[in-house]
C-alpha cells in the first residue's frame, strides 16, 4: 500500500521519512489526489446553480459524495449528512444551531475530561452565551472514563452529552453505544467526536445509537477542509440555519428569507466541492482495504510500539494498557516533549510534542505535554523499531 502514498517515499534530513503524526492528519493516496485533479481538469463548476453540463456534473459528484458518506456511516439517509470543514466546524454547527435553539439557562452540557478543545470550546462559548452549565465525566489514572460516576452525572437537567470515540492523546476507545444508550435513557441528546475513529474502525451511527457524529476527512486519507456532520433527521429538521447566504434558501425578500430543508439549509455559500469528491475517493480507498483490517493493523502496531517503548529507561506511557486506538502518548525523563520531537525530526521521524489540544487533560495528568506517535495502515513494525532506536539515542544524548 505504501506505493499508493507518494509522499512517504522521501528523505527528511537525509533519512527515510517515518510519518507517525497520523492523529494530526493522515497522508493522501494517489486515488484521492487523482480525484481532485480530475474534478478540476474536467468537471469544475459551481453546484446547485448552473443549468449547464459542468454544473450538473459537479452537482451530481457532490451529491454522490454525500451518499457515499451516508453509506460509510450507515446513516438512514443522505439527508442526514451535512458537509462541513471537519470535526471542529461540525461541533460548532451543533452548538450554535441545535444548542442555540434547544438549550436554556441552567441546562447542563455533559462532556468528558478527555475532550479535544474542539469538543470543549464551542460548548464553553454556548454556555457563556445562554447561561448553561458544563459538567465533566472524570478520567481515571489509566486513561479510561470513570463510568461508575455516570448515573450520578446524567441528571435530568443534562440536555446534551458530547464525548469522543477515541482520545487523541490517550488512545482510549470509549464505549459509544453504551454511553449513547445511557444518555438517551436519561433524556439527553448525544454528540460523538469521531475525528480519531472514522478512518480507523467501523463506525455505524445506527448501531452506535448516537444523535450527532462529527468527523474530519483529512484524518482518513481525504483532503483538508473536508468532513461532515451526521445528524438524526428529526434533529436536523428541527434546527434553524447557522450560516446565512446563497444555496441554503428557498426564497428571499429584502426583509425575510425561507430556508431549504436539511442538509442544504446548513451549507450556505459555495461548498468545498472538490473536498467532498476527494473525501468520497478516500472512503472508496478505505473500504477497499476494509475498516476491520485497518483496526486490526492499528491494534498490532500499537501494542508492538507500547512493548518496544516500554523497554526504554524513564518512560511513562499514558492511556489504557489494553485495547486502544493507534495513538501512543508518552513522556520520558530524559527530555521535554518538544526537545524529543525536534531530536526525532532531525532523524526523519515525524512525531508530535505538546498538549495536542488537550490542555485540561494534560493538567489532569500533571504534565505540560506529551510526545505522541500515531499510526495508520501504511506504517510498519520496522518503522517502530527505528523509532525505538531513535528514542534510545535521545536518552543518551539528553542525559
Ligand atoms: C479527538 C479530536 N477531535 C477534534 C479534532 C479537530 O479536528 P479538525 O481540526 O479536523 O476539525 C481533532 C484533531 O486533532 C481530534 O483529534
Amino acid at each position: 500500500m505504501r506505493k499508493d502514498f507518494p509522499i512517504l517515499d522521501q528523505q527528511v534530513h537525509g533519512q527515510p521519512l517515518i510519518y507517525f503524526d497520523n492523529a494530526a492528519t493522515t497522508q493522501k493516496p494517489r486515488g484521492v489526489i487523482e480525484a481532485l485533479r480530475s474534478y478540476y481538469e474536467h468537471d469544475n463548476a459551481n453546484v446547485h446553480r448552473g443549468l449547464h453540463e459542468l454544473s450538473s456534473r459537479a452537482t451530481e459528484a457532490y451529491e454522490n459524495a454525500r451518499q457515499r458518506v451516508a453509506s460509510y456511516l450507515n446513516a438512514a439517509s443522505a439527508d442526514e449528512i451535512v458537509f462541513t470543514r471537519g470535526t471542529t466546524e461540525s461541533i460548532n454547527l451543533v452548538a450554535q444551531a441545535w444548542g442555540g435553539k434547544f438549550l436554556r439557562a441552567d441546562d447542563v452540557i455533559l462532556l468528558t475530561e478527555m475532550e479535544h478543545h474542539s469538543n470543549l470550546v464551542p460548548w464553553q462559548l454556548l454556555a457563556e452565551r445562554i447561561g448553561a452549565r458544563l459538567r465533566f465525566v472524570p478520567v481515571r489514572d489509566d486513561g479510561t472514563l470513570a463510568l461508575e460516576q455516570l448515573d450520578q452525572l446524567l441528571t435530568t437537567d443534562v440536555k446534551l452529552f458530547a464525548f469522543t470515540q477515541v482520545s487523541n492523546s490517550l488512545g482510549t476507545i470509549n464505549p459509544v453505544a453504551e454511553l449513547s444508550r445511557r444518555a438517551r435513557n436519561a433524556g439527553a441528546v448525544t454528540l460523538v467526536d469521531a475525528a480519531q475513529s472514522a478512518g480507523h474502525m467501523p463506525v455505524d451511527v445506527q448501531e452506535l445509537g448516537c444523535d450527532f457524529l462529527a468527523f474530519s476527512g483529512h484524518k482518513m486519507c481525504g483532503p483538508t477542509g473536508s468532513g461532515a456532520l451526521y445528524g438524526r433527521a428529526e434533529l436536523l429538521d428541527a434546527m434553524p440555519p447557522w450560516h446565512g447566504g446563497g444555496e441554503m434558501i428557498v426564497s428571499v425578500t429584502l426583509e425575510k428569507s425561507s430556508f431549504k430543508k436539511a442538509p442544504h439549509r446548513f451549507e450556505a455559500g459555495t461548498p468545498n466541492i472538490a473536498g467532498a469528491i476527494g473525501l468520497a475517493a478516500a472512503i472508496d480507498y478505505l473500504e477497499a482495504i476494509g475498516r476491520p483490517a485497518i483496526a486490526e493493523h492499528d491494534a498490532q502496531l500499537t501494542s508492538y510500539a507500547m512493548q518496544r517503548i516500554a523497554e526504554l529507561p524513564g518512560v511513562r506511557i499514558l492511556g489504557p494498557a489494553g485495547e486502544r486506538g493507534a495513538i501512543l502518548g508518552f513522556v520520558m525523563n530524559a527530555a521535554h516533549p518538544h526537545d524529543l520531537t525536534t531530536f526525532a525530526d532531525q532523524r526523519g521521524l515525524a512525531l508530535r510534542g505538546g498538549h495536542h489540544c488537550n490542555q485540561p487533560l494534560m493538567r489532569r495528568f500533571g504534565l505540560p505535554g506529551t510526545t505522541r506517535a500515531s499510526f495508520y495502515f501504511y506504517n510498519t513494525q520496522e518503522e517502530i523499531d527505528r523509532m525505538t532506536d531513535i528514542l534510545g539515542d535521545a536518552v543518551s544524548f539528553f542525559s
